[in-house]
């Protein structure tokens, strides 16, 4: 197959939703379809049900094992889907923005009766900013949950969505009889008894059709055509550029748990969601169709077993061909690596290949050289941007609690601040080491692989900072950041690429320090323009 061909029929995405809507249930089922899966209960939950580290650690030590969790490729007609796992749970929200910069597009799925949540509101706005993209799919319709367009009107004011359903459900719950594919112009009915089953399709293209009253009947179908009736009045039509740029959002309805609206989304999905994108580096756009490899780390996966103390970097190809045992250059280290073993992705497995393409993910043995972000080609300088550290919500000190292991710990703390764990900021004054995390649970990770990787010992200690900012100046000579400086070291500090951050200790402080520095930039993000 051509080069074209292959990245023609390629589509990488993401699944994103708060906890518990049905996004694992709903993975599985696309595996289902692929044919990449026998059976139900072959994808493993990344859901941390009590909060525990221990969940964690059992996730992370099946991970370790079977890292296929990371990223689920399959082929459904002709096309070949990755989909990247992208954790729900609230303390690992960095890991799963940073998964988004590798997603062509992204699924959002919502529990009918729970509506928008929390999680879903904030990984849609990242999503949102970069354009990304989305289909959204509601989920648990054989649930009681709210009305379809009450539901469709929240998704447009607290996500600030254009939605646009292409199904809609026939009753619900309890009465739930089926789908309008508004897509396809067919009906779709949910059996009663055993609800597993998928009902064969029936073609109805004209609504006002007697044929629907028999199906469902008179009460709901009536229901129905006046809904439709609404939808159309209410909803634009669907226009595949507006999905594209991130414009509209089109709406399917269904249960992932009977299998019921799925294959409707999927083939939907297959059709309209994009082919690998462009994307910018800091020196220029990248093409995917350029016959030079480039790519960029945007995960690091360690492996829990001591004894093979590996990593696994997952590298998204952006433009060219990959290619086994051929040197590419990683611009960071400026030095010319060769990988032996790269490891492409499957539903259950992982397995070396010769050659990946375009929105391909390829996962590299890494012994410590690769950060998240990293960039590699074929020889030409490329930083790829949009991998960037937002704010942490926590901060504490980090102390060395056994002095003979001192080397131990900054190589383990520097090694997992690579992987993107937490983040590192070194006091000016002092030169103490404050980690900073998005959740608490992060805390006793760190300390729980510190000790049984590699062999240290640390304690926490509180610091009272309410965000870190990203400080910006034009001119670093000016009176005013002198006295920045002097006046605000206390709480300045250092993130791990030297960039200088200002630790504030309350939203009143940073703003009072906005106000008196006018001329300085407090940024939430380590990237910026
Ligand atoms: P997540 O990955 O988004 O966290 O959600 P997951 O798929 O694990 O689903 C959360 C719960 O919702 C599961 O039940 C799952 O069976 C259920 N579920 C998913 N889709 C549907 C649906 O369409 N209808 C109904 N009624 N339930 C659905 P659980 O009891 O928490 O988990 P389990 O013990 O059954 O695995």
């Amino acid at each position: 197959m051509s080069f074209l061909k292959e990245i023609n029929r390629r589509r990488t995405f993401g699944i994103i939703s708060h906890p518990d809507a049905g996004k694992t249930t709903l993975t599985e089922k696309l595996l289902l379809f692929g044919g990449a899966i026998q059976e139900a209960g072959a994808v493993k939950s990344n859901k941390i049900k009590k909060g525990a580290t221990s969940d964690f650690m059992e996730i992370e030590r099946q991970r370790g094992i079977s890292v296929a969790t990371s990223v689920l490729a399959f082929e459904y007609n002709g096309i070949k889907i990755n989909i990247l796992d992208t954790p729900g749970h609230k303390d690992f929200a960095e890991d799963t923005f940073r998964t988004l910069t590798a997603v062509d597009s992204v699924i959002v799925v919502i529990d009918v009766a729970k509506g928008v949540e929390e999680q879903t509101e904030k990984l849609v706005e990242v999503c949102r900013m970069r354009n990304i993209p989305m289909i959204v799919f509601i989920n648990k319709m054989d649930r009681e949950g709210k009305d379809a367009f009450d539901l469709l009107d929240e998704i447009e004011q607290k996500l600030g969505l254009k939605v646009v359903p292409l199904s809609f459900p026939i009753g619900m719950g309890y009465d739930f009889k089926g789908i309008y594919n508004i897509w396809e112009k067919n009906i779709n009915l949910f059996s009663g008894d055993n609800r597993k089953d998928i009902e064969e399709t029936i073609e109805i293209s004209d609504l006002s059709s007697p044929e629907l009253n028999k199906l469902v009947g008179e009460k709901a179908a009536n229901t129905l055509r006046e809904e439709i009736e609404l939808v159309d009045g209410i909803y634009p039509h669907f226009n595949k550029e507006d999905y594209l740029n991130g414009k509209q959002q089109p709406v399917f309805f269904g249960s992932a748990l009977n299998n019921f609206g799925v294959r409707e989304l999927l083939d939907c999905f297959v059709d309209i969601a994009p082919k690998p994108r462009s994307k910018n580096s800091e020196e220029r756009l990248v093409k995917p169709e350029e016959d030079q490899f480039s790519g960029f780390v945007f995960k690091i996966h360690a492996n829990m077993d001591p004894n093979h103390r590996n990593r696994l970097a997952f590298i998204k190809i952006v433009s060219g061909e990959f290619k086994r045992n051929t040197p590419y250059l990683h611009v960071r280290l400026n030095k010319k690596m060769k990988f032996s073993s790269p490891n492409a992705f499957f539903a259950e497995k992982k397995e070396i290949v010769d050659i990946s393409y375009p929105g391909d993910i390829v996962g590299l043995q890494d012994t410590g050289s690769f950060k998240i972000g990293d960039t590699l080609t074929e020889g030409e300088i490329l930083n790829y941007k949009g991998v960037p550290s937002f704010s942490p919500e926590h901060f504490r000190y980090i102390n060395n609690a056994d002095p003979m292991k001192a080397k131990q710990l900054y190589k383990g703390i520097d090694q997992l601040m690579d992987e993107g764990v937490a983040q590192l900021f070194t006091l000016d004054l002092n030169g103490r080491k404050v980690i900073g995390t998005v959740g608490a649970l992060q805390y006793e990770v760190i300390q729980y692989r510190l000790e049984h990787e590699y062999g240290a010992k640390c304690t926490y200690e509180n610091l009272n900072v309410h965000k870190a900012c990203w400080v910006e100046t034009n001119d670093k000579k000016s009176t005013e950041f002198k006295e920045f400086l002097r006046v605000k070291q206390r709480f300045l500090a250092k993130d791990k690429q030297n960039q200088l951050v200002f630790l504030a200790d309350s939203m009143f402080s940073l703003q009072m320090t906005q106000q008196k520095y006018p001329n300085i930039t407090f940024h939430m993000t380590s990237e910026f323009e």
